[in-house]
Formats: structure tokens, sequence, C-alpha cells
């Protein structure tokens, strides 16, 4: 029989967890390094996922790229915090400078700013923060010192976000003390993505007594990779008068791609955008960012001490426009990978993955036992494989089951999503592929499927 190459070792969670259990049991005498090392080859590689296989078709992770991997070893070597001058002043000026360079290599106003973030997730957490902040201000409320109660009603608030957005969004207005109550999800058209018209007759339904304070837009959801048109989006923000955030950890990197471009087309009416390089990138977990288009917006974060991030200093100071006081060095491993690639090869890069799942989309449409679920808008695409004679009442079943057992295989990964209530497969590139790697992927499903048992 031929090797198989896997991914990873398809163990249960018990069988992981009796593999580790040597590496978490602490001794009063240290070990040499060597034997260390001998016990994670053992114990822990197993059980990690190569990223660096084209059967890895799951998720949003990728291995370093090579440049961004030498950049994060030096800014390992050195764990400079970037939080000011006083800490690092090359790490801080590196840290500002990166930000503003970003911006207008997305074509962001000269106005626009910058901020390293841990992830997406706190990206969208600071950027509604924002939102909120600002509007309180246009209503004369001190959201700073008052919290949501400063509002005459907190409760009626609204911000309205694309029923597939990230749950980061749910996170945030959680955190925010909101709750879940001021979301106002809105309906989607056949490709995922945000229908104008129909949020247009929500507003109209909402207001005046539901003041909306924010509208997110999603440029990459995490469940299809589709991208809410931001211009008309942009426009009913401006005349609700609403912050504009633009959820763009996962799609936004897309912009740099010029036949995609035009999916973004209206970002300058966005307040605020979060980007993940850490996604598609290849940058070294954590890498994100948060752009705003008027630098002077990320006051509102600001927060000074006796000791340093002082009102009085005149040098860099990044900590002043996000929370993390100790930061990482997270410019560092960015500006590395950009300067060695090279921004005509980082297009290439980003370019293989979208014309493979396009290429994908147009070869399940020939397959008669698969359904496709949505056109892609970017790196991710999902469908049902629906063989002749399965009932549709267990279709749900069948997806979860081919799932469950490509999984246990280990040899490639899949993913599972729920859209509308139905189970779906859901295929993410993020690194340069060919799309036979896709169809390999169908094709085993499809064979897969023949097993399956429908009692
Ligand atoms: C659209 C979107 N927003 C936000 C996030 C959260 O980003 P992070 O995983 O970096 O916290 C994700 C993650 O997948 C995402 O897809």
């Amino acid at each position: 029989m031929p090797h198989k190459k896997m991914l990873t070792s398809g163990a249960t969670p018990q069988e992981v967890a009796r593999d580790l259990a040597p590496l978490v049991t602490f001794q009063e005498a240290g070990m040499a390094w060597a034997d260390v090392e001998t016990l994670l080859h053992e114990r822990l590689l197993p059980h990690l996922m190569q990223y660096g296989s084209p059967t890895f078709q799951s998720m949003f992770n990728a291995l370093p790229e090579e440049g961004a991997r030498r950049g994060a070893e030096m800014a390992l070597a050195w764990n400079q915090g970037v939080t000011n001058w006083q800490v690092s002043p090359g790490g801080a000026m590196l840290e500002e400078l990166c930000g503003r360079a970003l911006c207008r290599l997305f074509g962001l106003p000269p106005t626009a700013d910058a901020t390293f973030m841990y992830s997406g997730t706190y990206a969208n957490q600071e950027a509604i923060y924002l939102a909120l902040h600002w509007f309180a201000e246009q209503q004369g409320v001190n959201l700073a010192h008052g919290g949501v109660a400063a509002f005459p009603q907190p409760d009626k608030l609204r911000l309205l976000v694309s029923k597939d957005a990230h749950f980061s969004v749910k996170q945030a207005v959680r955190m925010l003390g909101l709750g879940e109550q001021c979301l106002q999800l809105l309906p989607v058209d056949r490709n995922r993505r945000v229908d104008v018209a129909a949020t247009r007759a929500l507003v109209a339904e909402l207001q005046p007594a539901h003041p909306v304070f924010c509208i997110v837009a999603t440029s990459g959801t995490t469940s299809t990779g589709s991208v809410d048109p931001i211009a008309p989006l942009g426009e009913l923000a401006r005349e609700v008068g609403a912050w504009l955030h633009v959820d763009g950890a996962y799609g936004f990197a897309y912009k740099l791609v010029p036949e995609w471009a035009h999916l973004f087309a209206g970002d300058e009416l966005a307040d605020s955008i979060s980007w993940d390089p850490h996604k598609q990138m290849g940058i070294p977990i954590p890498n994100s960012l948060l752009f705003v288009q008027r630098g002077d917006d990320f006051g509102r974060m600001t927060l000074h001490s006796g000791y340093f991030n002082r009102a009085e200093d005149v040098e860099p100071n990044p900590g002043l426009k996000s929370p993390p006081t100790t930061r990482p060095f997270s410019a560092l491993p960015l500006v590395t990978s950009m300067l060695t690639l090279g921004l005509a090869q980082l297009r290439e890069q980003l370019r293989s993955p979208l014309l493979a799942v396009r290429e994908l989309a147009a070869y399940l449409q020939t397959q008669p036992d698969v359904e496709l679920w949505h056109q892609p808008d970017t790196g991710i695409i999902c469908f049902r494989v629906v063989p002749k004679g399965v009932k549709t009442a267990v279709l749900n079943k069948l997806q979860r089951w081919l799932y469950e057992k490509t999984m246990q295989g280990g040899e490639r990964s899949v993913s599972l999503t729920t859209l509308d209530g139905e189970v779906v497969l859901r295929l993410v590139v993020v690194v340069p592929t060919h799309v036979t790697h896709l169809i390999e992927t169908v094709t085993s499903l499809q064979e897969m499927a023949r097993d399956f048992g429908q009692d």
C-alpha cells in the first residue's frame, strides 16, 4: 500500500490528551532540551495540523511565509515591546510607519491611520467601541465616563450586521454592555451578500425609535467569503448618522488584487476597517490591524499614565491607539514579508486561491450530485453532496457524516458550516494552489457518499 501523507493524526481528544500528559507533568528537576525536544517530536507534533499541505482546505491558517518567518525570528530574538518610544524607539516607529504605509497601499486617505491588534476579534471590538463613542458624542453623551447607561435609552440602540457576520461582532456588543439585543441581523442575497433593499426597508422601520449607531459590512464572510456591498451600506450609514465598520479580517487583503478590487468599492465611506495579515498573508499569529479613516478617531482609545504613555510625550506611541500595553512587535514580520516578496509576488500569491476557487465553482456546476450554495467572491466555497436517491431529510446528516469521515481519515481537511439551517460543506483556500487539489477533495467526498447508509 502506498504511504498516505497525513495532515494530522486523526486521534480522538482522549488519545491526544493521553499523549500530551507528560508535557504538563512538571518536575522539580529540569530536563535537558534534547529530552524535551524528543518528547515534543513523539507526543505533540503528530497531532499538529500540516498547514503546508495542499490537502489542508478547511481554515484560514497557513505556514509562515519565508520572509515573515525571518522577521518573526528577529522579533523573537529582541523580544521588543512596542507600546511607546521609551520601550523601543525603533519598534514603536516601525509600527507607526508600517501602519501608515499600509493605509497608502490600500488607497485609504492621507488622514487614515492604523493600529496593530492581537486578532480580528479585538479589532472588531475596538471598532464598535469607537463607533459607539463617536455616536455618543453626537448625542452629547460622555460614553468614556458614564458608560452605556449615559444614553437616554441605551436598550434602543441598534447595530446592523449581516446574519452571516463573524461572531466577534456579537461578542463585542456583549462586552460593551449593549447586549445581543442591540444586534439587528440583516438578510442576505443568493450569494450571501447583505441585501441592501431589505436593509433600507428595515432601517425605515427601526427609525426613529431605534437609533442605528453602527452598520458593519463584512468584506469576506467567514462562512462563504462573500463581500457585502460597501458603497450602498456606507451611503445608508451616512444618511442615518451611523458609523460604517468594514470587517475585512479575512477578505480585505483581496483589495490588493486588481481584478478583485471592485468588490471593495466604497471603502472610502468606511470609518474603520479590520484586517488580519495572519490569515492568507502567512504572517505569524497574532497579526491584525484596525484602520480608521481619520487618525484622530483613535484619540477615543487614549489613556495616559504618569510613567509612560504620558500626555506630554511627543514621540511615537502606538499604545495610545489600542489597548495592549505590552504589545508584540507585529509590524516586523509583516514588513520583512512584504520587502522580500515584493508587491508583484504578493498579488500573485493572493490571486492564486481566488482563481482556483472560481474554477472549482465552474466544475461543481457540472456535477449532478453536487449543489453549489453560492458563487464565490473570494477563496471560500460552500456546497452539498447530494447523491441520487438520498432523501432530502437526511442531507444535513450526510454532509456531517462526510465531514467527520474525512477528518478521521487524517489525509485532508474540509469544514462544515450552517446556512439558513442547512448544513453545507466548506472549502477554504488561503495559499497558492491548483484547482486539481480541490477537485480531488470533491471527488473523494462524492465517492465516500456512496457508502452512506440512510437509515
Ligand atoms: C470575517 C471575520 N471577522 C473576524 C474574525 C476574527 O478574527 P480572529 O480570528 O483574528 O480573531 C474572523 C475569523 O475568522 C473572520 O472570518
